[in-house]
C-alpha cells in the first residue's frame, strides 16, 4: 500500500493565489498540487485545509489514516497552544512549512509555537517547501 503524507494548511491559505500575491505568489494550492503529486506516484499525498482551528486538531489526531503530516498551521502558528499540544500528543513524523520567511516579517510571525513539537521547520523557500517536506520523509522512511 502506499505511504500516505496528509498535508494540513489553515487559515487563509485557501486564498493562495489571491492573497498578498508578492508574499505568497500567484498559485492557489490546488494548481501547486497538480505539479506536485505527479513527482511523487508511489506517495498519496492528501490535501486537508480548514480556516478553523478545530477541524485541524481531528484532522491530525486522525494518525491512523496518514504516515506522515507536513503542516502550515498560518496564523495559529503563532497563537495555537491546543494544535501544539495535539502535535505532541501523536506519535508521527510531522514537518512544519512556512511559505514566506516568518523570521524576515513582523516580529509577532517569528514566534512558532506549534515548531517546537515538529521535526522541523521549512520556511522562506515558496511553495517548494512542501516538496522539499515531501522528500524528507521519504528519505527518513516516515519515521519521526
Ligand atoms: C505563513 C506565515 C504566517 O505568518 C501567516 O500567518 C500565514 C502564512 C506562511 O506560509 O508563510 O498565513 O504560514
Amino acid at each position: 500500500m502506499a505511504n500516505k503524507i496528509q498535508i494540513i494548511n489553515g487559515p487563509n491559505l485557501n486564498m493562495l493565489g489571491q492573497r498578498e500575491p508578492e508574499i505568497y505568489g500567484s498559485l492557489s494550492f490546488e494548481q501547486y498540487l497538480e505539479k506536485l503529486r505527479p513527482k511523487f506516484p508511489d506517495i498519496d499525498i492528501l490535501y486537508f485545509q480548514s480556516n478553523v482551528e478545530g477541524e485541524i486538531i481531528n484532522c491530525l489526531q486522525k494518525v491512523n489514516d496518514y504516515d506522515a503530516a507536513i503542516i502550515n498551521l498560518a496564523g495559529y502558528s503563532h497563537t495555537s497552544i491546543s494544535i501544539a499540544d495535539t502535535l505532541k500528543a501523536i506519535d508521527k513524523l510531522v514537518v512544519e512549512v512556512h511559505i514566506s520567511n516568518v523570521h524576515a516579517r513582523e516580529e509577532f510571525r517569528q514566534k512558532l509555537i506549534t515548531a517546537s513539537a515538529c521535526k522541523g521547520v521549512i520556511t522562506g523557500l515558496g511553495l517548494d517547501g512542501y516538496e522539499l517536506a515531501v522528500r524528507y520523509c521519504i528519505q527518513n522512511n516516515f519515521a519521526g
